[in-house]
């Protein structure tokens, strides 16, 4: 069967960090809150000329230059975004052009948070069917320009920034001891719109609209829709938290990440965290983490990777890897 393996991983952040202790000159809160309530110390913003696209862009040279890859070895691009330059064309497609890519197909994938696991098993699905051979998945966000500045709420928990990786359709034996996507597993519930959405949009308002979160509804429903979803990956796979070696989630608040990870039994030391330096940046968080990891040389060939994230809508999400 084909599996679909990475083979290359790159990210982009903009040049301005933003820390704590200089939100407290925006809106009533203290880096004490802000870290005992989220762990996150800084974030990354983006300054003028930086966009969702530019950022993406950034991220998928760094990809491509660490495959030995040009975008002529590229047939599809899905980019997670829920912040694009423009309602449209998409992201994808901006992205296309800025890597000087004229043949294939680019689309973007909206499923807030879980985006960019909802882009990597669209393009595995892809990838499995024939419909491509070697595809380049992007999250990428500028959060910081849907934010209301004035709530203190929800201001100092997001961040900008982009990553991506590579997948090639590569001809395996369809056994759980081959490298690339093991298994994948997506779901959605719409009935939470309101806990967590943006009040503008096209058809709606005609203004792009701000987040607006009720933070502590959000809270008791992720870590139960986490754990689910990443028991059905173990139940598909057959394997458990001990065969993990590194669990990669999406980084909205380390209390969410931590109890996430004790209920399922993972060991903390094989959690992956970026929200400190990050923030949130919704479906650039997984991908940025990935980088982090991989960079500082923790994840390996063949390590098993579990991928996870919760959203907007609500959507949420898992995708088990073979390095
Ligand atoms: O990525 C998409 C998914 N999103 C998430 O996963 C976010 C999930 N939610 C959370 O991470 C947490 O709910 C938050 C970090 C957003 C908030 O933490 P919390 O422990 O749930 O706090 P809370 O909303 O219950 O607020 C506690 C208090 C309130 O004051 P009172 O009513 O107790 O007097 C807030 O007004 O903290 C206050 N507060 C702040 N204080 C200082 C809210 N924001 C701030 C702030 N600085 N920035």
């Amino acid at each position: 069967m084909i599996r679909s393996v990475v083979c290359g991983y790159g990210s982009c952040l903009p040049k301005r960090v933003v820390t704590n202790q200089e939100l407290e000159g925006v809106v009533a809160t203290t880096d004490d809150w802000i870290v005992q309530r989220t762990g996150i110390r800084q974030r990354y913003i983006a300054g003028d000329g930086e966009t969702t696209c530019s950022l993406g862009e950034g991220a998928a040279r760094a990809a491509l230059d660490k495959a030995g890859l040009t975008a002529a070895d590229i047939d599809l691009i899905i980019v997670a975004t829920s912040t694009p330059d423009n309602t449209f064309p998409a992201a994808a497609v901006d992205i296309q052009n800025r890597l000087g890519m004229h043949h294939g197909a680019a689309f973007d994938v909206q499923a807030v948070c879980s985006g960019f696991v909802f882009a990597l098993t669209t393009a595995d699905a892809y990838l499995q069917s024939g419909l491509a051979k070697r595809a380049l998945v992007i999250g990428a966000e500028t959060f910081s320009r849907i934010l209301d500045w004035n709530d203190r709420s929800t201001c100092v928990l997001f961040g900008d920034g982009a990553g991506a990786v590579i997948l090639e359709a590569v001809e395996s034996a369809g056994t759980y001891a081959d490298r690339g996507i093991l298994a994948s597993k997506l779901r959605s519930d719409g009935q939470h719109k309101e806990k967590l959405y943006v009040d503008g949009g096209p058809s709606s308002t005609q203004t792009v609209g701000l987040l607006r979160m009720q933070g502590r509804e959000v809270f008791k429903h992720a870590v139960g829709m986490i754990t689910d979803v990443i028991e059905s990956v173990f139940e598909a796979t057959g394997m458990d938290a001990d065969d993990i070696d590194w669990f990669v989630p999406h980084q909205a608040n380390k209390r969410i990440i931590d109890a996430s990870a004790r209920k399922l039994g993972i060991d903390p030391e094989k959690v992956v965290i970026t929200v400190d330096r990050y923030g949130n940046t919704s479906a650039a968080s997984i991908p940025l983490a990935l980088v982090d990891a991989l960079d500082a040389g923790r994840i390996k060939d063949n390590d098993i990777v579990l991928l996870e994230a919760m959203g907007g809508g609500f959507t949420w999400g898992a995708v088990m890897i073979r390095w």
